[in-house]
């Protein structure tokens, strides 16, 4: 079924497209730097670009999962959104409070720490907008017709979600303790609730799409959310080797979280199995390939990459090297990006009644995004391999080492105008479907799979 209140998901995904546009901006800037062109050193800094790149890529992931959340919430629970009025208030707090954090990072007005650079009152504001977000999700649910196992895994993982940026706020003036509290932001972030929140979207785009038993489904999705919490919890142990913690972190974190792409090979085999499975007869298979894409790519470059520098002993020699960036880029754009990409594709001819069901441009931009963050991947691994070889074994100074490592930036820079090229006609598509109407929301010719 299909609910009025539903159209404000379309606010959230453009917010989305427009934060991605600036945060990859951003990587340019940072690219450049890195090949020496750093023109704009006075104005932003390589460490204000970072930070920008981080946060503003967090926002749009989050804009996407509100997006996706407030149009799964009403269908599953069959009934509109409990207050739509609000909703769009919490959209714009949410792109108000990110843009007050980005024009503050230029200023210095940030704290230090990777990823949770946002300063403590503004944590107070992302609070407020979340707890508005968390209550038009919970009420709707309350007072809808069904509970799902869908609509309750993608809601726990949004409460989790918010329940674990409170670790991150408690003050410390010991960098080990704030270091180990961090990473219950961070790590049982990606690797932990928003999981959930993954195979929630994922669930209800299978359902959607293949058309196969949503009981089928929804037994696969306990047994994600049981591999999930079972390797990912202790597996926040890989981020405690060498950093003031007691030792059997380094027997705890190299285990468990050499089970977690376990989750990940779950995920995957679930997309893939339930197309088979499936009559694949919905016609929105720009849909399909960026849900399957996004089940695939995040089992290697969560799954894999995360991997391949997961055991002490590895770590030892890659932490906080480009190896890290290598494997941040693909886990993000695969798991989360993707996953997003995929609700925006499968959403927007229902929001719009407009049936651009597959594209030439929204078939090439799957292949170009993806042929190009690939490419991407694979620069930051040659450089990332470069500078542990050099740096870490050779004893070379870091400013000499990155000094070296211009020419994988060059090859970076050049992917990643591949990459961008590919989101470019992507959003172009996102903006020929036009605005979402009321009489396509009337309409409940959505497809249904026999
Ligand atoms: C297409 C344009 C992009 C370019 C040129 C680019 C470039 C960069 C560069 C140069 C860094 C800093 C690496 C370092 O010195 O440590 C970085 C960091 C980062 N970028 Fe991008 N990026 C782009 C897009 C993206 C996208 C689309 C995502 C996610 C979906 C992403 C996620 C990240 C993350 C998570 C980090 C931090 C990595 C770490 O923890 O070491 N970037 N990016
Ligand atoms: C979609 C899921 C994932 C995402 C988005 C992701 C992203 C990231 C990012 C951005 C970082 C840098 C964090 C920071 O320095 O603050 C990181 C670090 C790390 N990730 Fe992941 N990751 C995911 C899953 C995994 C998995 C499943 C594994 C292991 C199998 C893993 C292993 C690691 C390790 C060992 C580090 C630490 C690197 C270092 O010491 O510098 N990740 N991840
Ligand atoms: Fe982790």
């Amino acid at each position: 079924m299909k609910y009025k209140s539903q159209k404000v998901a379309y606010w959230f995904f453009a917010l989305s497209m427009l934060l991605l546009v600036l945060q990859v901006t951003y990587g340019f800037i940072m690219g450049f730097a890195h090949m020496g062109y750093d023109g704009l050193h006075d104005v932003i800094p390589f460490n204000t670009a970072i930070a920008v790149h981080k946060n503003l890529l967090v926002v749009w992931i989050l804009s996407g999962f509100m997006g996706a959340a407030y149009y799964i919430i009403p269908d599953e629970a069959e009934t509109e959104l409990c207050c739509p009025k609000l909703a769009y208030l919490q959209l714009i707090a949410l792109a108000v409070v990110g843009v007050i954090a980005i024009v503050g990072f230029h200023f210095g007005w940030w704290e230090g720490r990777k990823f949770l650079e946002i300063p403590r009152e503004l944590d107070y504001l992302v609070v407020i907008d979340v707890l508005l977000f968390l209550y038009i999700i919970l009420v709707t649910l309350w007072k809808g017709k069904k509970r799902t196992t869908t609509a309750l895994v993608l809601s726990g993982g949004l409460v989790g979600a918010a329940l674990l940026y409170l670790p991150g706020m408690i003050w410390f003036d010991n960098h080990a303790y704030d270091s180990f509290f961090r990473w219950w932001v961070v790590h049982l972030w990606v690797e932990g609730v928003w999981e959930l929140i993954m195979g929630g979207i994922l669930a209800y785009l299978l359902i959607k799409l293949t058309g196969v038993d949503r009981e089928v489904i929804e037994k696969w999705l306990y047994v994600i959310v049981g591999l999930t919490f079972l390797s990912g919890i202790l597996g926040t142990g890989h981020h405690y080797y060498y950093t003031g913690t007691p030792e059997y972190w380094l027997v705890i974190g190299g285990i468990f979280s050499a089970l977690e792409p376990l989750a990940f090979l779950g995920m995957a085999l679930f997309a893939m199995v339930m197309y088979r499975k499936g009559e694949k007869r919905h016609p929105n298979k720009l849909a399909l390939m960026w849900t399957l894409g996004a089940a695939i790519m995040s089992f290697l470059g969560a799954g894999m990459l995360g991997l391949a520098h997961t055991l002490p002993q590895v770590n030892l020699w890659t932490h906080g090297t480009l190896v890290t960036a290598m494997h941040g880029h693909l886990a993000f754009w695969g798991a989360y990006g993707m996953l997003v990409f995929a609700f925006i594709a499968y959403v927007m001819p229902n929001l719009t009644g407009r049936k651009r069901y597959f594209t030439k441009t929204g078939e090439y931009a799957f292949w170009i995004a993806n042929v190009g963050m690939i490419l991407m991947t694979s620069a930051f691994a040659a450089a990332g391999v470069q500078q542990v070889a050099m740096e870490r074994i050779g004893g070379f100074d870091f400013m000499l080492v990155a000094n070296e490592l211009w020419y994988h930036f060059l090859v970076l820079i050049i992917a990643a105008t591949i990459f961008t090229i590919g989101i470019l006609m992507f959003m172009w598509e996102f903006i020929k479907y036009g605005m979402p109407t009321d009489s396509a929301m009337q309409s409940q010719e959505e497809f249904q799979p026999i």
